[in-house]
C-alpha cells in the first residue's frame, strides 16, 4: 500500500488530483493481489489501472507539449516504458494466473517506479512550470 504524502504534491491541481487516483488505484489493485481475490478481480483492477494511467499520461504529456517543456522526450519515454512494463505484467496474469510471488515482486516494481517518478521527473516538471509563470 501507498500512503499519500504531501512530499508527492508537485503543485499542479490536475496533476496531483490525478497522482492521488492513480495511487489509488494502484493500492486497489495490490490488495487485489495480496488478498489473492481471484484472476478475475486482480484482472479487473488492472485494467482499471491501465486504463487510467494511460489517460493520465495523455495529459501530463499534453501539459508538457503546451508550456514546451525542454525534457518533455525524456519524460514521455519514462512514461512509454512504464505502460509497456505494465502490460507485460497483464499478460503474465492472463497466462499464468495472478501467482503470488510474481504479483507481489512485480507490484514492488510498480510502486518503487511510480513514486520515483513523480518525486523526481513530475517534480521537476512542476518546478520547471513554476519558473514559467515567475
Ligand atoms: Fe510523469
Amino acid at each position: 500500500m501507498i500512503a499519500w504524502r504531501d512530499e508527492l504534491n508537485i503543485g499542479v491541481e490536475t496533476v496531483d488530483r490525478q497522482h492521488q487516483e492513480l495511487v489509488r488505484s494502484l493500492n486497489e489493485f495490490l490488495e487485489a493481489c495480496t488478498q489473492q481475490k481471484g484472476k478475475e478481480k486482480v484482472e479487473e483492477t488492472l485494467e482499471f489501472l491501465i486504463g487510467y494511467t494511460v489517460r493520465h499520461f495523455r495529459d501530463e504529456e499534453e501539459l508538457m507539449k503546451e508550456s514546451r517543456y525542454p525534457v518533455y522526450a525524456d519524460h514521455k519515454r519514462e512514461h512509454d516504458q512504464f505502460v509497456q512494463e505494465i502490460g507485460e505484467l497483464r499478460q503474465q496474469i492472463r497466462d499464468k494466473g495472478p501467482s503470488v510471488l510474481t504479483t507481489i515482486k512485480l507490484n514492488r516494481t510498480l510502486v518503487d517506479w511510480l513514486i520515483r517518478h513523480i518525486q523526481k521527473n513530475d517534480q521537476q516538471f512542476g518546478d520547471f512550470l513554476r519558473t514559467q509563470k515567475a
